[in-house]
């Protein structure tokens, strides 16, 4: 996979990239990624990327040239995803990671100040993504977070130590609590199926401390999560306080 990143803020990724399974993953080569500082394709004298907004208003907007000129350097001919983020685009959820997940290439635009020229988003960016309900100060930590959330699903991102389909999110539950050494930390103890080595019964414990997890910190997910009518029961018969 290779993916461009176009920013005002190359050094923000310098850390991120250089750390853990990002790292891991560029080392083997299973992506590539380019860092492109949007300053580089301004052809002006003062390298300006930003200006008033038309109509007034607070804050600065980005120009379209330079990130029209960035894109298609990068782009060539091929066909590539333009994603841009913004708090406006489609939320970042582990189904729209694995998509990107499958693609061979991504530019990924960072956006910045009170937004971008409308232009942009009309005529250049094919797909517009936020990482969550809130206001970043621009695109650059959701890009991180995006790059990792789909790094990490590229076949052989992953050590033996974690597991792409292991976690939270992809059953539609929450994770299960996990316990390691010591059996007793100041009194708490690992519960005792998890020492049972009866793998049936460490399954269905995990499962149902997934799903009143899940009951009790996220129940929106609930509704989307598979469930057997027996789960679904037992939900029911929850006391009103969990749900
Ligand atoms: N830029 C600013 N806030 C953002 C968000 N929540 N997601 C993606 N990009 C952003």
């Amino acid at each position: 996979m290779r993916i461009d990143i176009v920013t005002l803020f190359p050094d923000m990724f310098s850390g991120p990239f250089a750390e853990s399974i990002i790292k891991r993953a560029i080392d083997r080569q299973l992506v590539n990624i380019a860092i492109h500082n949007l300053r580089d394709y301004t052809a002006d004298k003062h390298h300006v990327v930003d200006d008033y907004p038309y109509g007034g208003g607070p804050g600065m907007v980005l120009k379209p040239e330079p990130l029209f000129a960035a894109v298609e350097a990068i782009k060539g001919e091929e066909e590539v995803p333009v994603i841009l983020l913004t708090p406006q685009g489609r939320l970042l959820r582990q189904e729209v990671v694995d998509e990107l997940a499958s693609y061979e290439r991504m530019v990924l635009i960072c956006g910045h100040y009170e937004g971008v020229d409308e232009r942009v988003r009309e005529h250049l960016v094919s797909d517009e993504i936020s990482i969550g309900d809130y206001v970043l100060s621009g695109g650059e930590p959701a890009a991180i977070v995006l790059v990792d959330a789909v790094v990490r699903q590229l076949p052989g991102a992953l050590g033996s130590e974690a597991s792409a389909s292991g976690g939270s999110h992809v059953t539609g539950l929450l994770q299960h609590p996990q316990y390691t050494h010591p059996q007793v930390y100041r009194g708490w103890e690992v519960p005792i199926v998890l020492l049972s080595g009866n793998h049936a019964q460490i399954a269905k414990w995990r499962r149902e401390r997934s799903i009143m997890r899940t009951l009790r910190q996220r129940p929106d997910l609930l509704e989307k999560a598979e469930l057997t009518p027996e789960e679904k029961r037992r939900i029911r018969e929850q006391p009103v306080k969990l749900r």
